[in-house]
């Protein structure tokens, strides 16, 4: 496993500790690189106003490209059960508008499964502006 995949794999593990899954009890991390090396993490944090909760993957994905980072390579997701954690609808589609070309890495127990986000989103909307 070439050694960005590793770290980024150990960051988002890492992240899953400060997870809030006040309602749902399920933890996820997630941790994303930039071209530059810097890496970005996230986890899920649950509101009782329960469709206020954010997921993992856009809790990494905001704090990059709110620090300048926007030459996203590959995010890894981890959840706590070790299945292997497919991003929701939401995620593909918010990764989809600002890292089209980013790898999908979900680590489990048996194996790390790497996917582009074009497989996991085939037909995203794109908004065309007039
Ligand atoms: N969740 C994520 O953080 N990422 C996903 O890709 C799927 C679901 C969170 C949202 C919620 O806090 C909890 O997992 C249960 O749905």
């Amino acid at each position: 496993m070439p050694q960005d995949i590793e770290r980024l794999i150990k960051a988002s593990k890492k992240a899953l500790g400060f997870s809030q899954p006040l309602y749902s009890g399920f933890r996820v991390g997630a941790a994303v690189i930039a071209g530059d090396g810097r890496l970005f993490t996230g986890c899920n944090i649950e509101n009782a106003s329960l469709t206020l909760s954010v997921c993992a993957e856009r809790v990494a994905l905001l704090k990059a490209l709110s620090e300048g980072a926007t030459d996203l390579r590959a995010i890894a997701i981890t959840c706590a059960s070790g299945e292997p954690c497919y991003p929701c609808g939401s995620c593909r589609q918010m990764l989809f508008e600002y890292a089209p070309g980013i790898k999908i890495v979900l680590p489990s127990k048996r194996s790390v499964i790497t996917l582009n986000l074009k497989e996991l989103l085939p037909m995203p909307f794109i908004k065309k502006v007039p």
